[in-house]
């Protein structure tokens, strides 16, 4: 259909859908209003006139855009006894996420042409929502970055500067100064300083407690520093995932203009040493889980605007995997499926208002990945949508976890809000709780790429 019939079928107003009484969270404020879907886009926002082939009741909810997971681990191919496509995207709809990018620290690391369509090639036949897979950037691939990262279905150029899982590493100056001047997308940063963990490693005793005492807040803002200062060389755009510590928060705020921020519902929900004294290794995670004040200051970048996007950083390992002696023990834990969950109970806590939560989840990832007609209820934009109850009180229970990892650090929390349906291009693929229909993930379109 051209953009004029489409017209043409809005003026005659036939809705395919209507989603009747809810709370639209607008870019102009929450709307008690219908909203009607055809062709898998909006197509209008107070639909009364309309005739609908189908209508969803929504008395009680509230519809965002759909929430966009800009992290995640999905391990396929190459580690699939912990994860896969199939799994992690299952996870993602009952968790209300509507789309998500993975990590390329697969095996084979995705690092080529043929890597990435290969991972494109698996989503289009398995994937519950839509997708899109990050190029690790590394000496091995350096000279086709630019041209690697305009590829469809690529979400960028991601790099590890400290060792985490897998061997992907960029360390040295001159090496993350090429991978800058090779490209112009923002380039996703895991920012720990691999000198430092490596001094400090020996200081590990076989205590997890001391996690964020070997890779430590200096680990963290160190290598923040370095690669902001090379970014500041070299005009690039960055995205720093996962920040964890005041330090970088109060040093990330000068740099607004090179720079996007991304923290994760774990750091913003668990704390040591509570969480290791709780969870053991499956609180293990890099960056580490860290103390109160460090989470105190992420929350206070929530409310004052350092921080643009929360993403999930799904990150699953087995539980046998997990039981290793620290630190042999993996770090990661899962998270695509708890990321709305977690947030709806800090939302009704009041640690944010729902407005914010769409601007970390949807609006932001949408306007800084350049994801076009994403990321906000209006009209003409594709129909990903996120239904809430923000009231239900549910527990969450390792049997609800879809992962192939089969646990999460949450199990037994009981949270205020939860994810009730998942629409994507206008057909909804979860309900209740339980996915209908078949894979029909489509790969993101980026405008910048
Ligand atoms: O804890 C982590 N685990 N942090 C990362 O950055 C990588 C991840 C993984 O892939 O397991």
């Amino acid at each position: 259909m051209d953009n004029n019939e489409f017209l043409q079928q809005i003026q005659r107003k036939h809705a395919c859908k209507l989603i009747r009484n809810s709370g639209l969270v607008t870019p102009a404020g929450i709307v008690q209003a219908d909203i009607a879907l055809l062709h898998g886009k909006i197509a209008a926002i107070g639909c009364s006139g309309w005739h609908a082939d189908e209508t969803l009741d929504a008395t009680g909810l509230h519809v965002l855009p759909g929430v966009i997971d800009t992290q995640v681990h999905f391990r396929e191919p190459g580690l699939t006894h912990k994860e896969d496509i199939t799994h992690g995207s299952k996870g993602a709809v009952l968790g209300g996420v509507t789309g998500f990018f993975e990590m390329p620290n697969t095996n084979p690391l995705t690092l080529t042409h043929a890597d990435l369509q290969a991972k494109l090639n698996i989503a289009a036949t398995s994937s519950y929502c839509n997708y899109a897979f990050y190029i690790g950037g590394s000496a091995a691939n350096l000279q086709q970055l630019a041209q690697l990262e305009t590829l469809p279905g690529c979400a960028g150029i991601k790099v590890f500067m400290g060792s985490s899982f897998g061997d992907l590493l960029a360390e040295q100056d001159d090496l993350l100064r090429q991978i800058l001047q090779n490209g112009k997308r923002r380039v996703a940063i895991h920012a720990e300083d691999e000198a430092r963990l490596r001094q400090r490693q020996p200081l590990t005793t076989n205590d997890v407690l001391n996690h964020p005492v070997w890779r430590d807040a200096q680990s963290a803002l160190l290598a923040t520093q370095r690669i902001i200062a090379l970014a500041e060389q070299t005009s690039r755009p960055l995205h720093l995932l996962h920040i964890s510590t005041a330090d970088e928060m109060a040093y990330l705020a000068a740099f607004k203009h090179r720079v996007t921020v991304e923290v994760t519902p774990h750091h913003l929900t668990l704390h040591s040493p509570d969480c290791y004294e709780r969870l053991g290794t499956l609180a293990q995670m890099n960056p580490p889980v860290r103390d109160a004040s460090h989470q105190q200051a992420l929350w206070q970048g929530i409310n004052d605007g350092t921080v643009d996007v929360i993403g999930s950083d799904h990150a699953p390992h087995t539980l046998e995997e997990k039981a290793r002696p620290y630190p042999e023990s993996p770090s990661g834990m899962t998270g695509v499926q708890t990321l709305l969950p977690v947030m709806l109970d800090h939302v009704a806590a009041g640690r944010l208002s729902l407005q914010r939560l769409v601007d970390l989840t949807s609006s932001n990832p949408a306007r800084i990945f350049g994801l076009n007609g994403k990321g906000r209820l209006a009209v003409g934009y594709d129909a990903d949508l996120t239904l809430v109850d923000t009231k239900a009180s549910r527990t969450i229970d390792n049997s609800w976890v879809a992962s192939k990892a089969l646990w999460s650090p949450y199990h037994g929390k009981t949270v205020t809000g939860w994810p009730i349906a998942t629409i994507i291009g206008g057909q909804l693929v979860m309900h209740s709780d339980e996915i209908l229909g078949k894979p029909a993930g489509k790969a993101f379109c980026f405008n910048s790429a």
